[in-house]
């Protein structure tokens, strides 16, 4: 939710700061605002995507090696000009950029009006620089420094800000409580950032603020402290995101470059873990962790949207294999409602950006009640690797496009191997199962390369059922979560209202959507439920729905039944999840390509979700 970035140094800020601006775009783009500093501090900000921001700038003045930017995803306010960042306090002595929520913004805002201040702007963050600034004129010979941390202790919520004063123009201050920033270290210049994207083509070297830190930057001296003022060494990173990773690399979008790249995606989630040569699955990052896992009473899996879904994938597979109770809870319900969790218990927090506001939440409260919590997570040094007894990274590379795809099978894929990894530690599965699994898991990837293949076939039925007003998608056992997810994704890009539910389920209510103008997706490839499923399919062709169905290849019962299908190659049941998904995701951007939405940036969304 919201990006923002910064510059200090001796280059010109403008192109670094909308180039940054650009790469951050999927957190929010209802309005963007830069603010350039030689000098003085000049503000633009506008309504509207990056690209309007720089269609607005283009005659103005650039100049300037002081910069901040900011793309906004509101949440106090509408998306207008006025409310778009940054935000000057009342008297100019301070410009702030802000990612997160001032949850006690009204109270502080009430003290600011009743001392003087007015208000241009509906937003928490206007509140935070007049609060600043409120803090540096009412003390006598104080500091920028010093105001923003008096300010900030007096503040409720999350924050990732980025801070300039107009009496001292040769720093900026950044602070961090629950909103990521990153800081990329150059020669006599500094770069600021909610993610590592913006600065990997300036620099290797970051820090990952932690919350509560702040760090005071000129252009050759950074001073990392606590907001409490005790003075903190800083730990420097290396970053292993590469420059193509990040550009659409010829695809039209970055979710079907994603998509995509699944093959790929896979192998870098399988490598130095699966190995066929060593008949082993190995999963090190667990390692401190196992005699915890083997003795867990239960595990509890928590995360949201697309992570959840994921989530209910590893539940089937899990209960399987490792024969370990499994809930699988939102994230954003298990933590407001008291639940029991003991010593015995263990969690697993998946999610691709690592900073999701629900999900960082419910494993602080897990972690408070004595579980052992283990984090599945794609963006490494995010706030939920770091705040997990252990875990493992998805490597997935940079997930851009707003809908997940490459990181729900980088996810699944991760389950998989931890319930069979598990399985054969505990003695539920035998030598040649086990390496019947190695074999399927290691031929997914080229598996899901025969899928893509199909996707001018795949294409085609979406531009057949574009303007279908509801979808819906069933499936059953770890098929029906792919379902649920194949749905979500119709609904994020496309704007069709879809459902998906458990193959069987559908005659106790849905059944009576069903009628010629319903496409109805069903996940029907050849299991222990298959025979249940066809007579699920011959329900809806009974009741002249459409059936579009994703089935094992070569099955000619369904080709007869149904009015389209996609075939899977056969696997393994464990990784048929990891197969079935990928023609829903091509089905969903199809779809939402034909109706001329915007893939990458739908509307309303952002990918990382920092607030609650
Ligand atoms: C859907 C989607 C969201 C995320 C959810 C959790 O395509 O992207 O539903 O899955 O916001 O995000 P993470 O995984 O970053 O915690």
């Amino acid at each position: 939710m919201c990006g923002i970035v910064g510059y200090i140094g001796h280059k010109d800020a403008y192109p670094i700061l909308i180039k940054g601006l650009k790469r951050l775009e999927y957190r929010g783009y209802d309005s963007a605002g830069i603010a350039l500093i030689n000098g003085k501090t000049r503000t633009y900000k506008c309504k509207g995507k990056v690209s309007d921001l720089e269609t607005f700038i283009a005659n103005q003045d650039k100049s300037g090696n002081i910069g901040m930017g900011h793309t906004r995803w509101a949440t106090h306010g509408e998306p207008n000009d006025v409310n778009a960042h940054p935000h000057i306090s009342e008297n100019g002595y301070f410009t702030v950029i802000h990612n997160g929520i001032i949850e006690n913004y009204d109270t502080l805002k009430k003290e600011l009006i009743s001392n003087g201040y007015s208000f241009k702007s509906e937003t928490d963050t206007e509140v935070l620089s007049n609060l600043i600034e409120y803090i540096f004129l009412s003390k006598k010979e104080i500091t920028a420094e010093k105001a923003v941390r008096y300010a900030l202790s007096k503040v409720i919520g999350a924050y990732g800000i980025l801070v300039a004063a107009k009496d001292e123009t040769n720093i900026l201050i950044a602070a961090r409580k629950g909103s990521p920033l990153v800081i990329g270290i150059g020669h006599n210049e500094y770069f600021f950032a909610s993610d590592a994207t913006p600065i990997v083509e300036h620099t290797k070297s970051v820090i990952y603020l932690d919350d509560g830190q702040m760090a005071i930057v000129e252009r050759d001296n950074l001073m990392l402290k606590t907001i409490q003022n005790d003075v903190l060494k800083p730990e420097v990173t290396e970053i292993d995101i590469n420059i193509e990773s990040i550009e659409k690399d010829g695809y039209d979008h970055f979710m079907l470059k994603e998509i995509f790249e699944q093959p790929i995606a896979i192998k870098d989630t399988f490598r130095g873990r699966v190995s066929k040569r060593h008949q082993r699955i190995y999963l090190g990052g667990l390692h401190k962790v196992l005699p915890k896992i083997n003795n867990a009473k239960r595990i509890i899996i928590i995360g949201c949207g697309t992570s959840w879904h994921a989530g209910l994938v590893g539940e089937y597979l899990l209960e399987e294999y490792a024969r370990i109770p499994v809930e699988v809870e939102y994230a954003s319900e298990f933590r407001y409602r008291n639940p029991i969790i003991t010593e015995d218990d263990v969690v697993i927090a998946i999610s691709q950006s690592g900073e999701t506001a629900d999900t960082l939440a419910a494993i602080k409260l897990a972690k408070e009640k004595g579980a052992t919590v283990i984090g599945v997570c794609n963006v490494v040094g995010a706030s939920i690797p770091r705040e997990t007894h252990a875990g493992v990274y998805t490597h997935a590379g940079p997930e851009i496009g707003v809908a997940s795809t490459k990181a729900f099978t980088a996810q699944v894929t991760v389950l998989t191997m931890m319930a069979l990894m598990l399985g054969r530690e505990r003695g539920n599965i035998d030598a040649k199962l086990y390496m019947e699994m190695i074999t399927a898991m290691s031929n997914v990837p080229k598996n899901i390369t025969k899928i893509l293949e199909q996707s001018d076939l795949i294409k085609k039925i979406a531009d057949k059922y574009k303007d279908a007003s509801n979808f819906l998608y069933l499936g059953r056992g770890a098929l029906f979560p792919v379902a649920l997810e194949g749905a979500l994704k119709l609904k994020e890009i496309s704007y069709i209202h879809a459902e998906g539910y458990p193959a069987a389920e559908m005659k106790h209510g849905p059944i009576a959507l069903i009628d010629e103008k319903m496409p109805v997706v069903v996940i029907a490839t050849k299991d222990k439920s298959y025979e249940k499923v066809v007579t699920n399919i011959q329900e809806v062709k009974a009741r002249k729905g459409v059936v579009i169905a994703i089935v094992t290849e070569g099955d000619q019962i369904i080709k007869n039944l149904a009015n389209h299908v996609i075939e899977v190659p056969k696997g393994h049941d464990s990784i048929i999840p990891l197969l079935a998904v990928i023609p829903l995701q091509l089905i969903s951007y199809y779809i939402a390509v034909a109706r001329d939405c915007n893939v990458d940036q739908p509307r309303n969304l952002a990918k990382s979700v920092t607030v609650e």
